[in-house]
């Protein structure tokens, strides 16, 4: 299977699975538990239908939007993933660039492999730098300033991750931070040379972001959940949440609220923006998906602030549902990793032009001329009717 081969996301995913070791495929595709809620976040979208208008005249048809003051191309948002030089050597300097061809924000994450002050002097496209907070108040606050230094346009926090999610595969396969060859995984190393030689003679597997401040002890090859359960502050609650809002200054995004009342404290603490997640169902599983939370966050807040659904996204049309639902966006991580993984910075590019060329096709379909005319009257709900 070659990268012409991909017509759709799912092609990716082959593709990345054929091409990476098993113990990164997995940390990709993997979810928490029995993995319940990542399967759902997709099916969720299955369960409304589109109802198009036809002879609407579509023949020039605007896909653009304003997402947190800047104009996206596409309702859509590359949501921030840790670690992506162990999927893919050019890691998020392909992401980072593939986004400003394409017009859309993305998210660089606390666990980023290339540092703030690289992404920054690599894109003037709308990029938000994603928060884990720490217990080391020291390192937020100085990944804070490296974003406001670079002028970051947004700084999402993630909320989900108290915790980390019990992600089986990751503890079948040994998955650790950087990538390490274990006697179980060594044989699915070897029969993937070129990922392998990529991994080893390109340059080091860094976490610039966290450098500075993480001990020495802690760059030892360490299983992601392993770190967060060490690392990350369990006691954040919703003061912290308002102070790091305060004391970043600018555009502010909560990641991974679920809950309308979640959704309204939100507000309350001058958030410019949620993300509806459950993290791509890698942390809680049995949470409810984005998509199906989205009607009862609309209605709790919808219109005081803006509302990303994210996780599940695979069709072009599954960003149009969450518009008719009250979305400002939609939003996803492996709709792009796949990609990423399978041909680095052109995977990432086939991906976005394959979704970009689904929301217009759709959209013509649908006969709507512009994202502001998806609207709750052009969907029904199988579950009501
Ligand atoms: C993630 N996600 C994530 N979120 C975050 O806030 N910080 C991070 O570092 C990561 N890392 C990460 C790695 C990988 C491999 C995946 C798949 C996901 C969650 C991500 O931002 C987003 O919420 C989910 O990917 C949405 O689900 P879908 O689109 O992957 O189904």
């Amino acid at each position: 299977m070659r990268l012409t081969d991909c017509h759709n996301i799912d092609d990716f995913r082959k593709l990345a699975r054929a091409r990476l070791p098993f113990p990164v495929f997995d940390y990709i595709d993997g979810a928490a538990d029995d993995e319940l809620t990542k399967a759902r976040n997709t099916q969720s979208f299955d369960a409304v239908d589109l109802v198009p208008d036809v002879l609407a005249g579509v023949e020039t048809i605007d896909t653009s939007c304003t997402i947190l003051g800047r104009k996206s191309a596409l309702p859509l948002i590359l949501s921030p993933t840790a670690v992506q030089r162990a999927f893919h050597w050019q890691g998020e300097t392909a992401v980072a660039k593939a986004a400003e061809k394409f017009g859309l924000w993305f998210g660089i994450s606390s666990l980023a492999t290339r540092s703030i002050e690289e992404i920054a002097a690599l894109t003037n496209g709308p990029k938000m730098f994603q928060l884990y907070v720490h217990k080391d108040k020291g390192l937020n606050t100085h990944m804070i300033e490296r974003c406001q230094a670079a002028k970051f346009d947004a700084l999402a926090l993630t909320v989900d991750t108290i915790v980390s999610g019990k992600r089986e595969r990751c503890l079948r396969s040994g998955f650790t931070t950087p990538p390490r060859f274990t006697p179980a995984s060594i044989w699915s190393y070897a029969t993937r040379p070129r990922w392998t030689l990529d991994y080893l003679l390109r340059e080091e597997f860094r976490l610039p972001n966290l450098d500075t401040h993480v001990s020495e002890g802690s760059r030892e090859a360490v299983s992601i959940a392993e770190y967060f359960n060490t690392m990350l502050d369990t006691s954040m609650d919703w003061r912290t949440a308002a102070s790091i809002r305060e004391q970043w200054g600018g555009t502010f995004v909560l990641k991974g609220v679920m809950s309308a009342g979640d959704a309204r404290r939100a507000v309350e603490i001058g958030a410019d923006a949620i993300m509806i997640s459950n993290h791509g169902g890698r942390q809680l599983d049995g949470s409810r998906a984005p998509f199906d939370q989205l009607p009862e966050i609309v209605s709790e807040v919808g219109g005081e602030i803006e509302i990303i659904c994210d996780g599940g996204v695979r069709r072009g049309t599954h960003a149009l549902k969450a518009l008719c639902t009250g979305a400002t966006a939609a939003s996803g991580g492996r709709l792009y990793l796949y990609a990423l993984a399978a041909a680095g910075q052109d995977g990432v590019e086939r991906a976005l032009s394959i979704l970009k060329d689904e929301i217009e096709r759709g959209m013509r379909l649908m006969g709507v001329t512009s994202v502001d005319q998806l609207t709750s009257e052009r969907l029904r709900s199988r579950r009501m009717s």
